[in-house]
């Protein structure tokens, strides 16, 4: 009887052993469990270990908290929670006995927190689908990665209105970057550009405006591998990309890229088929080519000031500074170039202007409605009006687009001449409601502005602006600053003392 007892209770263990190895994977991590960021891996994995939940350390910056794919050798990234701030060996994200979930650095400072709708938090757990979630006891999810995501969006995934994906800044830098794939509030799903370094939108850069699919619910990478712009009855208002094989022979991710590229890549789990054993681009990338599509005047552009933008053989943007110019930081060419000569200057007799020389370009273009620069001859009574069109036409974009921010420019100071925007009699006299408003009568002025609150809360600059735009149609051509002088007065190097009152130039328009 003893010897049937042992037998049936080894038998009992041999059944229940693999069982037991499989739950160490798929364990809850209960209360009290943390992660500290270390050398060696320092993870909890999914069920079927095909995602990672854990410290990956990036370059010798330090550690990112991330989600990554666990079973291939490239352990890619799909979510992160730090990338902004990268912690030192030694920090611990731990899940609390109070159910807080903290990632702190050694100090014990704190450096990240999931914002929880509420209390309750009875376990952590990486699930298969690459989400990562902390629920309650009842099972239900009161946070989840798949809500809050980065750069990527992976099958299963939703995104609903108003959420977005947001490009890094580099490849290995897992910063906010420039560009975001947004589903917006009024149901409209764009790619933008972003203010960086600031949190905000500038511009949407696709689809074209004659191609806005809107009245769209959310976004959806189902099983098959397709990714669907879904509307709220549920039918597909337009397909985003589809996969040639699904998500049971292939990984697939699509990743709001940093060079401004959505990209669906797919993987394959096995090496039986005709796919590389790499991550490969489908060819249904959105934008087709964002050389063509970041054609805008606010901003960057697709690869930065004074460079220019070409897609090659791999069907990649390729960032390139003309002749003269040279990157200004070669490790992030999306930075754009900087001239490498002193510029051109008129109003001093420089010997030097023989240097200059015309270069043509074959089948390059300046984006937008305007060349680069334009001049036309003019009388001189007529030509005072012009510069007051030219001053005006300078500073008007600042206060003509809502998501303008002065600090984003700081960088990239605005030179006159330079990526200027020209504008047309007619959308000026509508601009200022038929130059209804006498200038210079206390980049009453703040109807020139009206309802540019943050323009309005810089009325300091705009009435600064005004007064060298005044200086500049000054009757007496003597009194005229030069074109030097008027950049200092812009930078705020010189002071700009109150001009003479130009009114009766003004009420003789
Ligand atoms: C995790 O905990 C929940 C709630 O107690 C339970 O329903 C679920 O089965 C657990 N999962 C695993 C893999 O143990
Ligand atoms: C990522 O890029 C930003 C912007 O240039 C920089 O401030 C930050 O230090 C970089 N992060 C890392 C880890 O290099
Ligand atoms: C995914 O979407 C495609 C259409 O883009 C559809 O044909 C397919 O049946 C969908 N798959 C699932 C599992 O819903
Ligand atoms: C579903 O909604 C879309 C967009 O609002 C609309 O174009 C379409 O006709 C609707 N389809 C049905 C079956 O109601």
């Amino acid at each position: 009887m003893a010897l049937a007892l042992s037998h049936l209770l080894s038998l009992l263990l041999v059944l229940l052993l693999p069982y037991s190895t499989i739950a160490q994977t798929s364990r809850n991590q209960s209360l009290g469990s943390s992660l500290t960021a270390q050398e060696k891996d320092s993870y909890w994995a999914s069920p079927s270990g095909d995602f990672a939940f854990g410290f990956q350390q990036i370059g010798k910056g330090g550690y990112l908290l991330a989600i990554w794919f666990n079973k291939i050798p490239e352990k890619t990234i799909v979510w992160s929670a730090n990338g902004d701030n990268l912690v030192p060996t030694g920090s611990k994200v731990e899940l609390t006995k109070e159910g807080l979930f903290v990632l702190s650095d050694p100090t014990g400072k704190e450096i990240w927190k999931p914002p929880l709708d509420r209390l309750g938090v009875a376990y952590a757990a990486m699930l298969d689908t690459g989400n990562f979630v902390l629920a309650s006891q009842d099972t239900v999810h009161l946070w989840q990665s798949f809500d809050h995501p980065t750069d990527t969006m992976l099958p299963t995934q939703k995104m609903r209105l108003g959420s977005k994906l947001v490009a890094r800044y580099l490849e290995m830098n897992y910063s906010n970057g420039r560009f975001q794939f947004t589903l917006k509030s009024d149901g409209n799903l764009v790619l933008q550009t972003r203010a960086y370094p600031m949190d905000h939108p500038y511009v949407d850069y696709w689809p074209r405006p004659e191609e806005y699919v809107g009245s769209g619910f959310q976004v959806v990478f189902n099983k098959s591998g397709s990714i669907n712009f879904i509307a709220r009855n549920g039918s597909i208002v337009k397909t985003i990309s589809s996969s040639p094989g699904s998500t049971q022979d292939f990984y697939q991710r699509a990743l709001m890229e940093y060079d401004g590229v959505l990209r669906h890549y797919v993987y394959p789990k096995s090496s039986s088929g005709s796919w590389p054993m790499t991550w490969s681009s489908l060819s249904s990338f959105i934008p087709s080519n964002i050389c063509n599509f970041v054609a805008i005047e606010l901003g960057g552009g697709a690869c930065g000031y004074n460079s220019y933008c070409r897609q090659g053989d791999d069907l990649r943007p390729k960032c390139l500074c003309p002749d003269g110019y040279s990157f200004i930081d070669p490790d992030d060419v999306l930075k754009g170039c900087k001239q490498n000569f002193l510029s051109q200057s008129c109003d001093e007799a420089f010997p030097e202007s023989d240097l200059f020389y015309f270069k043509s370009m074959l089948n390059t273009d300046w984006p937008g409605w305007t060349d680069y620069e334009y001049l036309s001859g003019q009388t001189e009574d007529f030509s005072v009006f012009m510069n007051l069109l030219f001053m005006l036409a300078a500073f008007f974009p600042i206060f003509r687009f809502k998501y303008w921010k002065p600090k984003a420019l700081l960088p990239y100071p605005i030179m006159p001449g330079m990526n200027l925007r020209s504008y047309t009699y007619e959308e000026l006299t509508e601009a200022t409601n038929g130059f209804k408003e006498e200038l210079g009568k206390d980049r009453k002025l703040n109807l020139l502005v009206e309802n540019d609150e943050e323009a309005i809360d810089d009325m300091k600059r705009v009435k600064k602006y005004v007064m060298i735009a005044i200086w500049c149609i000054q009757e007496d051509p003597s009194l005229r600053p030069t074109m030097k002088k008027v950049v200092q007065m812009m930078e705020g190097a010189v002071e700009v003392s109150v001009p003479p009152g130009p009114s009766s130039f003004i009420s003789s328009i």
